[in-house]
């Protein structure tokens, strides 16, 4: 990894793992864009300035140049209103009432690792080069930060902007960063979906003007990821360079892909300006979040590769990134609301002996919560439900040897609940307007200080009073009718952003502040699945949809971005309660073991025969689950263009890897499929458990194998693959 400026040539290096990254401070003073993509040498690569006639191109304020007209480079940070139309990055209301700002090259330094981003998550890192640019009338400033990494093909990108003039000004837009790409020939790669259908893929062909993906919900959302894929034309899975852009960011965020007169794509992002207005005051800066771009010449498979490197090294959490999860036996589609101590215990005693080692306690054991409809914010344990309290259930789950979860909703209140009766200025909602509702429950105004010391004070007592190991953290709708009571009326189009702030602060307190509790994420499912939210939760519920055969594209399109240990996932009953679907025990077990898996049915059920089969699904998830943990995704077959879902997890070290097959339907005459393996070395000797085969990696790879499936719906194996020499 390095950072270079060549003087003569005021060219910055970016060289990282499997890229670079470079542009140049050019004649008229601004960042302008030159590469990005594979290693290069540092060459002088200024010849591939277009340098078009400049016909009827505004020239920069107080400067009739056409040689410095903007549409001459492409922009590091965008601005606006001094003659660049393209999609600018920052977009700023000066003292005067005048939106133009003119961001000039002033210095730059390499810090020898990188900041924190105060009151937001971001990756860890080395070296760190910031560039500081300066409008010379106004004295707003924009510092541009940029990190590469050597072990993660990456570069994340952020901006500080700073009022540095005699007045307010406000920001109108303000993205994290621009990107200069120097094509149109790409297409956008996009996660799409809904409730219990999150994490879609859909590829559309980049065009004049803007493509973009968004959140206007005060969360990253199941809507839109907030992740753009920008794949060159004839790019699949394996081959081709693939570009990706991903916000460490949990709020209302946008991303653009503009297809710009040049010829031309510029990638900008960040917050999203719908609905922004933030003011700073003299002297005041506003962070934005982080960006984390990925480079791979490997396809859309190496793309993931380099985002599941990135936020495994540097994101999530060193204590739990590889280290086994709890096996968790979850109550929510066991009982939903209705439990007792004797049904829980029933659950518990039932899995004995078969591995799994935790309880989960979901939604339902606090205040007068029977159904959806009440007690949110009444974080007092339910003695009608739990008599002798949590410490009773605590207990019982604790003498067999197993740790203890408790679901929260902790951003949330009912109407009908002590806290709403209190406060109910603590909802978010219009003074004089009824509020929306969504699950029948408010949303609390993380914006206000108080707001948030109620909410972390509450479920702390909670984790101080009980023997807790565990939480799953739960935030079942989004926010409407934005207003805060806290913020003076110029300043309520900062409440998404300032929510976020609040949802850091609440985290960092409730997080951080019980180091010894382990804590899942979690959003009706998978509804808040973003690299922020990995940063205190390092598994997430990935979907409220537990059908093995709809999880394999709920699990496949999440991984175009995430490591699969972030995925939580777990074995559920049949009929499955979501599509009524019954698939076979074995194939909900492997489809869950391609995660952190656990199980969501109810074990008090169990039988003698159910209970083994338990206890060797764990046996056998165990013997791979390092490679769940640690090591590099090939997906093979996709479930969104096949009947198949076909993918391998290969060791770092090439010397273990698992191949997981799975076909949706079973058809008659059907030949054996051939499948070619991937991510193994061509010059190592393999054997195949389960399929008497030991060959070359090299013929593994390009002979391939044949499955012959069973005549049956849903059906899949598991295959170990050991080094043999
Ligand atoms: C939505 C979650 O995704 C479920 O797993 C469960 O925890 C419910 N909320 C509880 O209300």
């Amino acid at each position: 990894m390095s950072i270079t400026f060549d003087h003569s040539t005021k060219t910055f290096y970016l060289d990282g793992k499997g890229l670079t990254y470079a542009f140049f401070i050019n004649d008229g003073g601004y960042p302008a864009h030159l590469y990005f993509g594979a290693p290069i040498t540092h060459d002088d690569i200024r010849f591939t300035l277009a340098g078009g006639s400049g016909s009827f191109v505004p020239t920069p304020a107080g400067n009739d140049d056409t040689n410095l007209s903007y549409m001459r480079f492409l922009p590091e940070y965008g601005f606006y209103g001094t003659g660049d139309y393209r999609e600018p990055a920052v977009l700023v209301e000066n003292g005067g009432g005048d939106r133009l700002s003119d961001l000039l090259y002033v210095s730059h330094e390499v810090l020898p690792s990188k900041p924190r981003i105060s009151g937001m998550p971001s990756l860890d890192g080395g070296e760190t080069l910031v560039i500081h640019l300066a409008d010379s009338v106004s004295g707003f400033r924009a510092d541009l930060y940029y990190t590469v990494y050597d072990d993660a093909s990456v570069i994340t990108r952020r901006a500080v902007l700073t009022n540095d003039g005699s007045s307010p000004c406000a920001l109108h837009r303000a993205f994290s960063f621009s990107l200069g790409l120097p094509s149109q020939d790409y297409s956008v790669i996009t996660l799409h979906g809904s409730w219990a259908a999150e994490r879609n893929i859909e590829t559309i062909p980049m065009h004049h003007g803007v493509v973009s993906v968004d959140s206007k919900r005060c969360t990253s959302s199941a809507t839109l990821n907030p992740f753009m894929g920008i794949i060159a034309k004839g790019t699949t899975e394996t081959h081709g360079k693939a570009y990706g852009v991903n916000l460490v960011y949990s709020s209302s965020f946008v991303l653009k892909a503009e297809g710009t007169v040049g010829g031309d794509t510029v990638v900008s992002g960040g917050i999203n300006d719908f609905d922004f207005r933030w003011i700073l005051e003299a002297g005041e800066s506003l962070e934005t979040p982080e960006a984390v771009i990925a480079f791979s010449d490997e396809g859309i498979g190496g793309m993931s590769r380099a985002f599941h490197d990135a936020y495994r090294d540097h994101l999530i959490s060193k204590k739990h990134v590889f280290t086994p999860r709890p096996i968790v036996i979850n109550n929510w589609e066991a009982t939903y609301f209705n439990f007792d101590i004797q049904k829980l215990k029933d659950i518990v005693d039932a899995v004995e002996g078969t591995g799994i080692d935790t309880l989960v306690l979901d939604d339902g054991w606090f205040g007068v919560r029977n159904n959806d409809r009440s007690g949110l914010g009444d974080w007092f344990v339910n003695t009608q439900k739990l008599s002798g309290g949590l410490a009773k259930i605590i207990q019982h789950v604790h003498s067999k040897g197993m740790r203890f979860g408790l679901w929260f909703e902790p951003e949330m209140v009912s109407e009908d609940s002590d806290l709403f009766r209190a406060h109910p200025d603590y909802a978010i909602g219009v003074p004089g307007r009824g509020r929306c509702y969504g699950r029948h429950q408010f949303v609390l105004d993380l914006t206000r200080a108080d707001v948030r010391d109620y909410i972390v004070s509450s479920v702390n007592r909670v984790l101080s009073e009980n023997a807790i190991d565990y939480v799953k953290w739960d935030y079942n709708r989004n926010v409407t009718d934005i207003y805060s009571l806290g913020r003076e009326k110029e300043r309520q189009s900062e409440f998404a952003h300032r929510y976020a702030l609040g949802l850091y602060d609440i985290c960092e307190r409730i997080v951080n502040g019980n180091p010894n509790v382990f804590f899942e994420g979690c959003s009706g499912g998978g509804a808040r699945f973003d690299p922020a939210m990995m940063y205190y939760f390092p598994q997430i519920w990935t979907s409220d949809d537990t059908d093995a055969e709809e999880r394999t594209r709920i699990q496949y399109g999440t991984s175009i971005v995430y490591p699969l240990s972030t995925m939580s996932c777990h074995i559920s009953a049949v009929p499955n309660h979501q599509t009524h679907r019954i698939t076979p025990m074995s194939t909900r077990a492997d489809i869950a073991h391609l995660g952190a898996t656990g199980y969501e049915l109810d074990t008090s059920a169990f039988t003698d025969g159910d209970r083994e089969t338990v206890r060797l699904q764990i046996e056998e998830y165990k013997k791979y689950e390092q490679l769940v943990l640690r090591g590099d995704l090939y997906r093979i077959d996709s479930p969104f263009e096949t009947p198949y879902f076909n993918e391998m997890i290969v060791s770092k070290d090439k010397s273990e890897a698992i191949l997981c097959v799975y076909r949706r339907l079973s058809v008659p005459n059907a030949e054996p499929k051939r499948i070619t393996l991937a991510g193994l070395d061509p010059s190592r000797l393999y054997r195949i458990e389960g399929l008497d085969i030991t060959a070359s990696g090299s013929t593994l790879m390009n002979v391939g194998i044949a499955i012959k499936y069973p005549k049956t719906d849903f059906w899949s194996e598991i295959y170990h693959i050991t080094q043999a020499d």
